[in-house]
């Protein structure tokens, strides 16, 4: 771990949409909140030809946009720390004016959010600028390749720049407080770990349901698709910290030895275990939406949907199905992760209808952590008790009131400067989640599966349902 703290943040992509919508408003929210070192100077690059002012009012802007009023505290302060200083990273020119801004690179985080074909340049530019040394650290967004090859070749560029442990790959939704609670959950209560394997858990499910459809990123996603663009990061990340053993410590060395050791663990998708879907037109909240084809213009084969049976082949959760499923276009925006307890083995209660124990983790849009319990329905009963499964809900905003809703990259963003790596993915975790994807990919290659069509607005294709209920098992909506 890289213990010292940054003293200049270096943006690539700093007028870029990412930048705007999350890099500066989480920036600016930590600089209010006092959590950034006063001397953190944050410089922004990219090839637009601004000067210092006009980065600072295109900053203003984002900020009134993405930051919530209340959070706008201190924004003079926060506009002062920023810097511009052009760079088209294909040339050395504007690196030798990056050098020098960031004082030869001593204590200075680097953040990637470019498009990854600029990755190498980059990177080969700052090696030429003298800008890796030992007080560098790199952050690499999302996508880290298509596939395991062209992933290995984004990791052998950045490591023959910076080792492992100054190259921080985001997964945002590792930063998100729910996910973060996920982990609170299960190793900061005695109550879950007994029971948290395959003789009381009967099946997992994850959910990733998106309502929004394209957005502005057609030629990406085509090219990308939900397996790629969901399932290899987030959902796998997800599932790993479900399914891992508990780490000895909560460092970035135990917390990812143990995440790598599930997603090596997980079984090969195998006939019959996947499904894809691509949404047509439909009503999502109400208003009328195009069809995925005819927000492309063209015919497509990429998912924008797709639902697995998965399991991790250990002795914890030998025979736990874990079903993901992830889409566009869907009823509603929801990130869930539904543990589905066991029956009672033997149950007491003639007649009554005896419902197994479930407990719903919100992600997003709601916080709540629910847990179904049987309970007696009051009342004087002459055949025996009747019984009703009843939820014992938290909801995490009223549980913590006066705390404000962070947005993942704060934590990422002050966990970079820090040095922390507890929460960004290390190399073997990407490699693994890819090599798991790759196999499912060449499945659907070689047995020429099509995507089938669902309409805006729905929870995916009927085989998404079938493939669940085949085994039993109800999504849960
Ligand atoms: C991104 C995907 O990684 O995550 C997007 O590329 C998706 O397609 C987004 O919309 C979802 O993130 P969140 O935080 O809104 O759940």
């Amino acid at each position: 771990m890289t213990a010292q703290t940054a003293k200049t943040l270096l943006l690539f992509g700093a007028t870029g949409d990412l930048s705007q919508r999350m890099l500066l408003p989480s920036l600016a929210a930590l600089s209010a909140d006092q959590l950034l070192d006063p001397d953190l100077h944050i410089v922004g690059t990219a090839r637009t030809g601004l000067s210092d002012a006009e980065f600072r009012n295109l900053a203003r802007a984002a900020l009134e946009k993405y930051l919530p009023a209340e959070r706008r505290g201190g924004m003079a302060d926060f506009l002062n720390r920023l810097s511009y200083v052009d760079c088209d990273v294909t040339t050395p020119e504007g690196f030798d004016d990056l050098a020098r801004v960031c004082g030869g690179g001593e204590d200075l985080a680097i953040f990637l959010s470019t498009a990854p074909s600029l990755f190498e340049p980059t990177i080969q530019g700052l090696v030429d600028a003298g800008l890796t040394g030992h007080g560098a650290r790199i952050s690499l967004e999302k996508p880290l390749g298509t596939d395991l090859a062209s992933s290995r070749a984004i990791n052998d560029a950045v490591a023959r720049a910076f080792p492992e442990d100054r190259i921080f790959r985001i997964d945002h939704y590792l930063g998100k407080e729910t996910v973060q609670n996920l982990i609170a959950l299960r190793f900061a209560n005695l109550l879950f770990e007994p029971i948290w394997n395959s003789n009381y858990i009967e099946h997992v499910q994850i959910t990733v349901a998106e309502t929004v459809g394209l957005e502005s990123r057609v030629d990406f996603y085509d090219g990308a698709g939900a397996l790629r663009d969901m399932v290899q990061n987030h959902m796998l990340q997800l599932l790993a910290l479900v399914a891992m053993e508990p780490p000895s410590h909560f460092d970035a060395s135990a917390v990812r030895d143990e995440k790598v050791k599930v997603l090596r663990a997980l079984r090969p998708i195998g006939a019959g275990e996947s499904v894809t879907g691509q949404y047509r037109s439909g009503a999502v909240n109400g208003q009328i939406v195009p069809g995925y084809d005819e927000e492309l213009g063209r015919d497509s084969d990429t998912e924008t949907f797709v639902a697995l049976k998965a399991h991790v082949d250990n002795w914890r959760w030998r025979g736990v199905p874990f079903y993901l499923r992830t889409g566009k276009r869907l009823h509603e925006r929801v990130t869930e992760i539904v543990v589905q307890f066991r029956c009672v083995p033997h149950s007491i209660f003639t007649g009554a209808k005896m419902t197994a124990n479930r407990l719903v983790i919100g992600i997003q849009p709601k916080e709540n952590i629910s847990l179904s319990l049987m309970a007696k329905v009051p009342g004087i009963e002459q055949d025996g008790m009747v019984l009703r499964s009843v939820p014992l809900d938290i909801a995490m905003p009223d549980a913590f009131v006066g705390t404000h809703r962070r947005i993942a990259y704060e934590r990422l963003l002050l966990d970079l400067v820090h040095g922390d790596q507890t929460r960004f993915v290390r190399r073997d975790e990407v490699e693994a989640q890819w090599q798991w994807v790759d196999a499912i990919r060449a499945t659907w290659a070689a047995e020429g599966l099509a995507p089938k069509t669902y309409s805006a607005g729905s929870w995916g294709p009927s085989a998404a349902i079938a493939l669940a209920e085949r085994d039993g098992v109800s999504w849960h909506e």
